[in-house]
């Protein structure tokens, strides 16, 4: 992990390595990915123009149908490039902690987090009661006692307390106004905190059209504005970008 101070981060002009993996599809192109086939169909991939300095807009998209995206989103192909649990031992969770999973969907990293052996509590997070409802049945199918599901809106991810961790993997892209969400959802991260980021690489064969990719630097800018400080990234995801960020 590279870590530097703020003073150091305005050197920095682009902090990951972007792996060649031919061609990024314009659209939902490749099966394996997060966005797949099986939800192409839906997309809006409207950019809303924003005032105020936003890097990019966001993905105007809903995710109505878990069933259908689980097959995409779970695939146990994923592990390959997601490696879920090396991000998640990279969170540092201690027991005792909690960890909001914004944008859980179909609980990939949720369900995870919950088996970590800090054994968090985990408040997952999304704006789809379809999803919640997918994931509430599958941790308890899966015997996990320590999830929560929360209906966030589309402002605040109305977390019902604050949190020690927040992670928002491949998420980031559709967050309308991210300046005020990412402000709100401060004051829910408690003091020294981490929030981590984990959003699609310009280049990486899967993931949204590119005016939907950010680069590190555009993302540590946009929440810079919220009040988050970076406080480094992991490059070791081929087609995510893994960005860390802390409240003092
Ligand atoms: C591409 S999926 C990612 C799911 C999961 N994080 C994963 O990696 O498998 C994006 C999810 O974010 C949710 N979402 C979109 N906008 C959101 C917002 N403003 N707040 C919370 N969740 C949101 C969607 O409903 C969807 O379930």
């Amino acid at each position: 992990m590279h870590v530097y101070s703020s003073l150091a981060l305005a050197a920095i002009i682009t902090g990951a390595s972007f792996a060649a993996f031919g061609q990024a599809g314009h659209t939902h192109a490749a099966p394996q990915g997060s966005h797949s086939a099986a939800d192409s169909g839906k997309s809006h991939g409207t950019s809303h123009g924003h005032a105020g300095g936003y890097a990019r807009g966001h993905m105007d998209k809903r995710f109505t149908d878990p069933e259908a995206l689980a097959k995409s989103f779970d695939k146990p192909e994923r592990a390959a490039w997601q490696m879920p649990d090396r991000v998640i031992a990279d969170l540092g969770l201690k027991p005792g902690q909690s960890v909001a999973d914004i944008g859980a969907g179909t609980g990939y990293f949720s369900v995870r987090l919950a088996r970590s052996a800090a054994k968090p509590t985990v408040y997952s997070v999304d704006i789809e009661e379809s999803m919640l409802a997918y994931l509430a049945k599958r941790a308890g199918e899966e015997g996990l006692t320590n999830v929560t599901t929360v209906l966030g809106g589309m402002e605040s991810a109305k977390l019902p307390e604050p949190v020690d961790v927040v992670l928002v993997v491949n998420t980031y892209h559709h967050i309308a106004d991210r300046l005020s969400y990412f402000r709100d959802l401060r004051k829910n991260l408690r003091k020294g905190g981490k929030l981590a980021i984990v959003d699609w690489k310009k280049g990486a064969p899967m993931g949204p059209a590119d005016e939907y990719r950010f680069t590190p630097d555009e993302i540590r800018r946009e929440l810079a504005g919220a009040g988050f400080r970076a406080v480094g990234q992991h490059d070791y995801l081929p087609n995510q970008n893994f960005l860390m960020f802390t409240v003092d």
